[in-house]
């Protein structure tokens, strides 16, 4: 383990002279404990560098400490104490945009009594940092990370907000989009303005010579509305390279500053009171030719050096990796090997999700159980965090291997579901949108809300109540594998009320060519009092998500460090998993078909007498249509 220098010690003690004495000590403890960390991970992306400039961020990190308010400072050390905090099942986390939600930040905190209330403990608000005018992204195109989007408020208010929400036990995540900048950010228009310093922060290339290498092997992410990955500037007098939009200018990690820039921003944010960023993009982050340009290893050592950062300034702060990438290059973000854990603490489990719609879809659980018993172990101190639906479209990443090893093919099954979600296979009554379809490719992505994809409009609009009771309990049974499965469990804003599609989506002209805005709606808070009167399917969506939340917070197995284990199909139409935690056993059934399924009892490796926890009986051996039993040990 490299020892912390001493003229590192040296320039810290300096800097910290005016601090009370215990946080020079736990400030220079720190330091010494994530060193190792900060060091090796920029060795990893910039080689001899890397000794000079871990001095110059562990100033900054120091920095960032002596801006740390004292609130946050006391939170730091409560999270010392408490370090498993985003792991434990009380933990129910809300995504919305602030104003599709509320209106402004001010608002968003008149409306925590009603997050209060459905159990939400963490709150995911989408961009609200300075975007550039529209379109942006839905905000993922920032122009200043130090100021909040003028009609959502000030730092100030952002900076209550955050005290607020703690005040009721909610812990908020703002993203970090650190692969790219709009166009009109500073940095950009420096660069454009011709200095050198800021040129250097973008990939920036005189001719097609390079571009063109490069996309021999890049993917397209956006095809549709932003085909290649570089775009010409005039005033840049070359190619700048642009994964996303043309206004979102990748940046070029391979650039020291850039680094040192987000290592301060960081802790800037951290210390408004942001408790968990959530890095966009991240698998992006670092190029290589002839590669996709994704999950590059510079990419976990760049971000275990930035958690380093965060260790020492402002430890409260977890991060969130959203990488949409296979299994295997998936636990990567949350530390492999030696940097267990040591990367970022929390990770979309986007097999999760895509698995949950492919096994209702196709009534069938057998690809759903032989892809996630594939899935690698996370370390034990990290957590999935677990959805159904977020802001974007659905991607139906299915693996060729695990669709064989079922006796389908990958081809055939991604097709099927895009042609089931889309509603265009026989008998699907499900209500989505294609995205982003690439004929090159095959690809056809879906966007569409939770209630709409499981065909709840389609049993509304008929009429049938035991159609509605049925995609009722399909979309319930959608949650609760969510729910279950372990980790920090997302709802999409609207999800607690089964919200449909948002007919008007196109009618404004900045979001008409891109339908993700179909499932992004405004809140409709007439449609939220529906919760509360019983009869409604807004009532069983509240209640049921309420009911098994309350549950779930009292169940010791559902620690997000205790691994859900697979167990074989009891029966091919049943999920069926095992949370074999210290203090407790859980076994979870789960019925993905619309016909009522036998259980065999010796399937269950739990004593007499069995009890589910969600209804609070003894169950029998057959589960209805889409139920859902969670059966503890009862000792
Ligand atoms: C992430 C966001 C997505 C956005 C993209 C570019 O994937 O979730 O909405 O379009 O990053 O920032």
């Amino acid at each position: 383990m490299p020892e912390l220098p001493h003229n590192v010690v040296d320039a810290a003690s300096a800097a910290l002279a005016d601090e009370p004495e215990h946080d020079r000590v736990v400030v220079l403890a720190r330091l010494r404990r994530h060193w190792p960390d900060l060091l090796s991970g920029l060795r990893a992306a910039y080689g001899e560098q890397a000794p000079v400039l871990a001095a110059r961020v562990a100033g900054l990190a120091v920095e960032g400490f002596r801006a740390r308010p004292a609130d946050l400072r006391l939170l730091d050390l409560r999270r010392h104490v408490d370090p498993d905090w985003f792991q434990s099942p009380r933990m129910l986390g809300y995504a919305c945009y602030a104003d599709r939600f509320a209106g402004d930040l001010r608002a968003v905190g008149e409306k925590v009594p009603y997050l209060a209330e459905l159990g939400v403990t963490y709150l995911h608000l989408l961009p609200l940092l300075q975007p550039r005018p529209r379109p942006n992204d839905g905000g993922y195109a920032v122009q200043d990370y130090r100021a909040v989007r003028e009609d959502l408020g000030t730092i100030d208010d952002l900076a209550e907000l955050t005290r607020t929400l703690r005040a009721q036990g909610i812990s908020l995540t703002l993203d970090l989009v650190l692969n790219h900048v709009a166009a009109e950010h500073e940095w950009a228009r420096r660069a454009r303005a011709g200095e050198a310093r800021y040129r250097r922060y973008f990939h920036v290339f005189p001719d097609r010579a390079q571009p063109d290498a490069f996309e021999r092997s890049l993917p397209e992410v956006f095809p549709d509305f932003a085909p290649g990955s570089f775009s010409w500037d005039a005033e840049l007098d070359g190619w700048v390279w642009t994964t996303f939009n043309t206004w979102q200018w990748d940046l070029n990690w391979h650039e020291p500053d850039v680094f040192c820039e987000f290592a301060e921003l960081v802790c800037f944010l951290a210390n408004t009171g942001v408790e968990c960023l959530r890095l966009d993009a991240i698998a992006f982050l670092w190029k290589r030719l002839g590669t996709d340009c994704q999950n590059q290893p510079e990419v976990h050592a760049l971000t275990s050096a930035l958690r380093a950062v965060a260790r020492i300034a402002a430890p409260a702060l977890v991060f969130k990796a959203e990488a949409i990438v296979g299994p295997d290059q998936l636990v990567e973000y949350l530390g492999t090997g030696r940097h267990s854990g040591r990367v970022s603490d929390l990770a979309y489990h986007n097999s999760l999700m895509v698995h949950v719609w492919s096994s209702l879809a196709a009534g069938d659980a057998r690809l759903l159980t032989s892809a996630l018993r594939r899935f690698p172990d996370k370390p034990p101190t990290t957590a999935w965090a677990t959805y159904l639906r977020c802001h974007d479209d659905i991607g139906w990443a299915v693996d060729d291997r695990d669709a064989e090893a079922v006796g389908w093919t990958g081809e055939g099954h991604r097709r099927f579901l895009s042609d089931w979600y889309s509603g265009e296979f026989p008998g699907s009554d499900a209500h989505g949108l294609v995205f982003q379809e690439n004929p090159a490719t095959g690809d056809r992505r879906i966007s569409g809300s939770a209630a709409s994809l499981a065909g709840l409009g389609t049993a509304l609009d008929s009429g049938d109540d035991e159609a509605v009771d049925l995609a009722v309990r399909r979309l319930l049974l959608a949650h609760l594998l969510v729910l279950g499965f372990g980790g920090l469990p997302l709802l999409w804003m609207g999800d607690e009320l089964a919200l449909l599609n948002d007919r008007s989506w196109a009618d404004d002209p900045f979001h008409a060519d891109d339908n993700r805005w179909v499932h992004r709606p405004r809140m409709p808070w007439a449609v939220a009092e529906r919760r509360h009167v019983e009869g409604t399917v807004e009532h069983r969506l509240w209640s049921g998500l309420r009911h098994a939340q309350q549950v779930r917070a009292s169940l010791p197995a559902m620690h997000a460090a205790v691994p859900a284990r697979l167990l074989d199909p009891v029966n091919p139409g049943v999920v069926a998993w095992e949370r074999r935690g210290p203090d407790q056993v859980l076994v979870a059934l789960h019925n993905t078909t619309r016909e009522p399924q036998l259980w065999p009892r010796e399937a269950v490796p739990l004593p007499d007498p069995l009890h589910d926890a969600l209804s609070g009986t003894s169950p029998g051996l057959v589960l209805p249509p889409y139920a859902c039993l969670w059966l503890v040990d009862p000792s």
